[in-house]
């Protein structure tokens, strides 16, 4: 950080006062797991039951993310770090104004993960859409895994990209077993634990 920079640690409206404002508490959801694996299905439909019950809820996806603040980032390495990096500070921004975050990112790595983890803090919940590679690729809603395995992608997460199956989530959710909408179920419940004003 530049030394002309100084943080606005003395805001005049509060963290609390906007949570008691919104009437929830402000968290982030943060989805990992292979392209196909459901991730993104969920997070929509979750985002609709949680807005339904009156909660304020953001999406942070591929689609707006990646074609917008992040539309100068490729998949290397170095692109996959910055990418989780940026969405991690504006996940941290919203669930700092009350706001539900779900996060819907492949994030492949547990370093990465760990890094959203340490930029947001308490309210990380890192959840687990397990999937296997052989289900995601049957189902290969994109097109992406024909494309990888002839070559014409590279570093796809999966093929020629590693995935590290995560460490130590605080959910699981696996969508080869369960359908999606038991799934989000299940996340919806996990959820509304730590959003609800106690
Ligand atoms: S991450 O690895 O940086 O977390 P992110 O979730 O933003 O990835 O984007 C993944 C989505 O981009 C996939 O669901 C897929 O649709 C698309 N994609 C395009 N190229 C790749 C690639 N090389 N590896 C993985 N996903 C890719």
């Amino acid at each position: 950080m530049s030394d002309n920079i100084f943080p606005i640690y003395d805001q005049l409206v509060s963290r609390q006062e906007k949570e008691d404002f919104l009437n929830q508490q402000g968290a982030v959801f943060w989805l990992t797991g292979l392209s196909g694996s459901g991730k993104s299905t969920m997070a929509k439909q979750l985002e609709r039951q949680l807005f339904n019950e009156g909660f304020v809820v953001q999406v942070l996806d591929g689609d707006n993310v990646r074609s917008g603040i992040n539309n100068n980032l490729g998949f290397s390495e170095d692109d996959r770090k910055e990418n989780i990096r940026r969405i991690a500070e504006v996940a941290k921004l919203f669930s700092a104004s009350g706001v539900v975050t779900i996060c819907s990112f492949v994030s492949p790595k547990n370093d990465l993960r760990e890094m959203a983890r340490r930029i947001i803090g308490n309210e990380f919940h890192l959840v687990y859409i397990s999937s296997s590679l052989k289900k995601c690729e049957e189902r290969d809603v994109k097109g992406l895994y024909a494309k990888a395995r002839k070559g014409e992608i590279k570093n796809f997460t999966g093929i020629d990209a590693p995935f590290d199956i995560p460490s130590n989530p605080h959910l699981t959710l696996d969508t080869e077993r369960d359908t999606i909408e038991d799934s989000t179920a299940s996340l919806y419940h996990y959820a509304i634990k730590h959003i609800k004003k106690s």
